[in-house]
């Protein structure tokens, strides 16, 4: 084959990319759900561009549209089911156009999706990118094609992910796939399969490589990177005496070790895995960002035994505690669900009270959506009425409003250093916005600055989601 340069669009500039023959077809890549989805469309659109595909952000001039999506709760299932009715009314227009959903709805609606629904040609569940190519050729050829086989060692180490529509600051790397931990409520163990932890080179490599192109921080992304280990078995056994075998912290100390202008961040942290030494190898590196999201889901020992978690509340409390004792000036983020099958108000309370002891950071709140084949739709009834959920919900945001201006209002007359990201959202021509090590994210005016670099800031107001301050020296 011919080597031959292809200049795509990406982030406004001119991309060279060598080696790609183009194939004149364009690919549009919509992403929904969490960051583990947009790093896998970065890894298909690698794959896609290997056979010559170049990358569009407008839809209308796609050859080929596709949906990486989310089962997480039943909402977002509806708003992907919203996004495909439309592409099916530019099908009448474009009959050639190839339609396919990737991610974790694959497995639960294909058959739903392209034979009942005619919404897609094409299914591909998370561990079968490899196999995107074949399948587009063969709706090429006028047939459906669909795969959806989940792997125990799929992790596309090799592949080095195209960054879609990022800001060239910040950047994501997938250290494992998949989870094995059963949450009763969840189905992320049926549509993204058995966990398994990819090559520790490979990560530091494509690190490596970010921090080259430019790139200042990454983050570590996996269902529970607490239960990252390479050459150790699940029972703890050494599988090749001859390689070194690597946990969650040597994980974090190799990539921090970068370089120190390289800041590290991670997610999801789990409560029953979080171990001290994680936390010192935190502490021991500037450039490992202090912040933890550490989800509690309740803050009732009952129910958490109800959603498989595999901690008490007061477990949870020890782990807390141990942060603070570590790091005491590290931010924590929670994901809470409300109304879980049996919650009486009293178990409701606890959870209320959890988050006023805490004072979270920050926290993501959701009110419990039963989802097919998970161990809570066979074994509770989703009982609590929806207003209820709701209700209770809504006294959770309530506590947690109140402790992120806490929080925030904290940093006020301080001195921070952040990262520049680019542009600030509301005011793009004349102000900037980073993240502190905390992840509070910080307002400043443009003046000459530039993205990709580090300026102390002085605090000087806040809300309850931004911080605002001006440069210091
Ligand atoms: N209903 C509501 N929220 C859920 N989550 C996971 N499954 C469900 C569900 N069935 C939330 C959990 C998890 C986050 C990613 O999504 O809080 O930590
Ligand atoms: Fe789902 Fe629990 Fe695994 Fe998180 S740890 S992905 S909530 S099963």
């Amino acid at each position: 084959m011919d080597e031959k340069v292809i200049i795509e669009e990406r982030q406004g500039e001119a991309v060279m990319m060598e080696g790609n023959v183009p194939n004149g077809r364009k690919l549009y890549l919509e992403s929904y759900g969490c960051a583990m989805n947009f790093s896998d469309s970065e890894i298909v659109a690698s794959i896609l561009q290997k056979e010559g595909f170049t990358t569009t952000r407008n839809v209308e001039e796609a050859d080929v549209v596709m949906l990486n999506t989310c089962s997480i709760r039943e909402k977002a299932e509806a708003t992907v089911r919203k996004r495909l009715q439309l592409f099916k009314k530019q099908k009448k227009v474009n009959p050639n156009l190839v339609v396919g959903i990737l991610g974790c709805m694959a497995e639960r609606m294909k058959e739903t999706l392209l034979e009942e629904e005619k919404l897609v040609d094409v299914v591909v569940g998370p561990d079968a990118y490899r196999d995107l190519p074949s399948l587009i050729a063969q709706v090429d050829s006028g047939q459906k094609a669909v795969n959806v086989l989940l792997s125990r060692d799929e992790t596309y180490a090799d592949i080095s992910p195209v960054k879609l529509g990022g800001n060239g600051v910040t950047a994501f790397i997938s250290i494992t796939r998949g989870c094995d931990n059963m949450c009763s409520f969840c189905v992320v163990p049926f549509t993204r399969g058995r966990e398994r932890s990819r090559n520790p080179l490979s990560i530091v490599a494509e690190a490596r490589q970010l921090f080259e192109e430019g790139y200042r921080e990454v983050t570590l992304l996996g269902q529970n990177v607490d239960s990252y280990r390479w050459n150790v078995s699940k029972k703890g056994e050494i599988v090749d005496e001859n390689i070194p075998t690597t946990n969650f912290a040597e994980l974090m100390e190799m990539v921090a070790k970068v370089n120190p202008k390289l800041r590290v961040r991670f997610s999801t942290s789990h409560p029953k895995d979080m171990t001290d030494d994680v936390l010192h190898m935190m502490a021991k590196y500037d450039n490992i960002c202090k912040y933890i999201h550490l989800p509690v889901q309740s803050g009732n020992t009952e129910i958490l035994k109800k959603m498989n978690r595999g901690y008490t509340r007061e477990w949870y409390d020890n782990r807390i505690s141990a942060i603070r004792r570590i790091m005491p000036d590290c931010a924590i983020s929670t994901d809470i669900i409300t109304g879980f099958c049996t919650e009486t108000e009293e178990q409701h309370q606890d959870t209320i009270d959890l988050v006023k002891q805490v004072r979270y950071d920050y926290a993501y709140m959701f009110f419990y959506s039963e989802r097919p084949k998970t161990l809570a739709e066979r074994k509770y009834e989703d009982d609590i009425p929806l207003e209820v959920k709701k209700r209770r919900l809504a006294e959770v945001i309530k506590v947690q409003n109140e402790n992120s201006l806490f929080r925030l209002s904290h940093f006020v007359g301080q001195t921070q250093e952040i990262l520049i990201e680019g542009p600030s959202r509301k005011f793009p021509d004349s102000q900037l916005c980073g993240r502190n090590t905390q992840n509070a994210m910080v307002i400043i005016d443009k003046g000459e600055l530039t993205k990709g670099t580090y300026v102390n800031v002085l605090i000087e107001s806040c809300t309850g989601a931004t911080l605002f301050g001006k440069v210091v020296d």
